[in-house]
């Protein structure tokens, strides 16, 4: 059974007190939600929103990390401080920090690893851009980005991935996927999990989908055989329209 996953991306958007203001009303309206719900502040307000989730359901990750444990990499923060302060998820490879800061599948690869070796569940984020699915080779993009970031992850419990299709064209562009074609491209990625994990953690992975998600798309979204759950951006910074997605 995937236990449906709806996390809130907040980028680099609300400072440590908006941050609580915002769990403080969160808390009270999703008791009544199936799905497990998760919220990624910047690392700022990591500890701030940690203990405002106190005695909720409410899960919380972090946006990025780096794979070193520790050492000379000033301005990046280590899995070890995640784990110390008992951050559940963290989200790796988002477009943004492909686009914006460079990172590539071989990088993602092994902030993976970092991630399971400190039992932080990474939700490992691909997607072509409007470029790749113009030109017709979204598939080839997905294949090599999830080959790529699973790549040599066999010594790991690997049941605590997460995957997020997140075709870049829908990210923060108010044009969501068609529920079609969501379904169709995390069909293919969880074919793909089976060819370079097993069938049995194909079927086990949650797998996301993320893009322009609103309370008004979630419902058809999540009626998807394929999709596990979502990843929101913009719509998350939104303490009643994020309440209503996590409670579709
Ligand atoms: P969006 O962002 O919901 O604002 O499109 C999604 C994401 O980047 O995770």
């Amino acid at each position: 059974m995937r236990v449906p996953l709806i996390a809130g991306n907040w980028k680099m958007n609300k400072t440590p007190q908006e941050a609580i203001q915002l769990i403080n009303e969160l808390k009270g309206l999703i008791q009544n939600t199936a799905a497990e719900v998760a919220v990624c502040p910047t690392f700022v307000a990591l500890s701030d929103v940690l203990k405002a989730v106190e005695g909720s359901s409410l899960k919380v990750g972090a946006q990025n990390m780096y794979h070193q444990d520790k050492g000379a990499f000033t301005g990046e923060i280590s899995p070890v401080f995640l784990k110390a302060m008992n951050i559940e998820y963290v989200i790796l490879g988002h477009s943004e920090r492909r686009q914006y800061f460079g990172e590539t599948n071989e990088e993602i690869n092994k902030k993976l690893a970092a991630a399971f070796t400190h039992n932080i569940k990474p939700i490992l984020c691909v997607g072509e851009t409007l470029e790749q699915r113009e030109q017709g080779i979204t598939f080839e993009v997905i294949k090599e980005q999830v080959q790529k970031c699973l790549a040599n992850m066999h010594q790991f419990d690997l049941e605590e991935l997460v995957v997020a299709y997140e075709p870049v064209w829908a990210i923060g562009t108010g044009r969501t996927a068609t529920k079609e074609d969501a379904n169709e491209v995390i069909a293919f990625i969880r074919q793909q999990l089976k060819e370079v994990l097993n069938e049995k953690l194909s079927l086990n992975i949650r797998i996301l989908y993320g893009g322009s998600v609103k309370s008004s798309n979630i419902r058809e979204l999540m009626d998807m055989p394929e999709i596990d759950g979502a990843l929101v951006g913009g719509a998350s910074l939104d303490v009643q329209e994020f309440a209503k997605i996590a409670c579709y």
